[in-house]
């Protein structure tokens, strides 16, 4: 049976690990000889923005012998209203795999319910699954392990939020998220989650300790018009050297990417011996090239 990524809860314990560990046994094979995808395909639909993303899965589907189709979503017959389930059917003839970025994730649910081939959610304003499977090969790169981690998250309760509190959720690592009021996760997301995911409105007491710092945008694609009020309101959650002098002396500073230096975190920090922004970035190609092979060959 075909097997989707439309959420992390999609996977179990043993799958994210695996995943983890496949990546990182990639990124230390380099390009590899390989070619396990040759004459596979992959779609990639996107309705907003990308730069790493559309990227590392361009660049992962190319290491593995496949190809890429970039459908901007605005330039296909669903701008016309064609419908999700015969846009589905008619893409799985052509393709093996489809991912996509766009706003909600029932249309993502919608096209996977429809679709004979693996779907992967490369971001809704929901979740952003694959985001946080890239970091969790960042940390266990860094740190060697995964556990006994304290995982801190300053800012808004957004789509990588969400994504981390079903990280913590899986493989049971404290998380504890710092929010401006009105600005916290979902509460369906929270909703039935164990001691170890706390949320609280005070940085300074979330970052007390950390192992792993985590920030994102104040305001998300898709939030443009909110970006002055969020401005105000997230007032006190940057993370600066003073928040990165509270947690543990070889702390990780993570940012998903894009930044904004001098708003969620300062310039310094992220130019700074914590911040490991860029390997991040580079860690996604390899967890994707991980998942291709997980979704296509195994
Ligand atoms: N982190 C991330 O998803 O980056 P892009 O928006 O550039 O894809
Ligand atoms: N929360 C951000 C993440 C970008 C990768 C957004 O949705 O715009």
């Amino acid at each position: 049976m075909k097997k989707d990524l439309l959420t992390l809860r999609n996977l179990n314990r043993d799958e994210v690990l695996g995943l983890i560990d496949r990546a990182l046994v990639i990124k230390k094979s380099g390009k590899g000889t390989e070619r396990p995808l040759s004459g596979f395909s992959l779609g990639l639909m996107f309705d907003k923005t990308s730069t790493r993303t559309r990227v590392s899965f361009e660049t992962a589907m190319g290491r593995l012998g496949g190809q890429t189709i970039f459908l901007s979503r605005k330039d296909t017959q669903m701008s016309r209203d064609e419908l999700v389930q015969d846009t589905a059917r008619v893409l799985s003839r052509y393709l093996d795999v489809l991912a996509i970025r766009t706003y909600s994730q029932e249309l993502v649910e919608e096209m996977a319910r429809w679709a004979d081939i693996p779907v992967i959610n490369a971001l809704t304003d929901r979740y952003h699954p694959c985001q946080i499977l890239s970091d969790l090969v960042t940390i266990k790169e860094k740190k060697g392990t995964l556990n006994d981690l304290k995982v801190v998250w300053i800012g808004d309760g957004n789509n990588v939020a969400h994504s981390w509190i079903n990280a913590a959720r899986i493989l049971g690592f404290e998380l504890v998220l710092a929010c401006p009021q009105g600005y916290y996760p979902e509460p369906d997301v929270l909703e039935g989650s164990a001691g170890n995911i706390r949320v609280v409105e005070d940085p300074a007491e979330a970052a007390r300790d950390a192992h792993v710092i985590n920030t994102d945008v104040w305001a998300s694609m898709g939030q443009d018009e909110e970006k002055d009020q969020r401005l105000l309101d997230f007032q006190g959650f940057q993370v600066n050297e003073s928040l990165v002098g509270l947690a543990r002396p070889d702390v990780l500073v993570m940012h998903c990417l894009p930044a904004h230096r001098g708003e969620e975190i300062s310039a310094d920090v992220l130019e700074g011996p914590h911040s490991v922004v860029f390997d991040q970035a580079e860690n996604k190609m390899h967890l994707h090239q991980a998942l291709l092979e997980k979704l296509l060959v195994e």
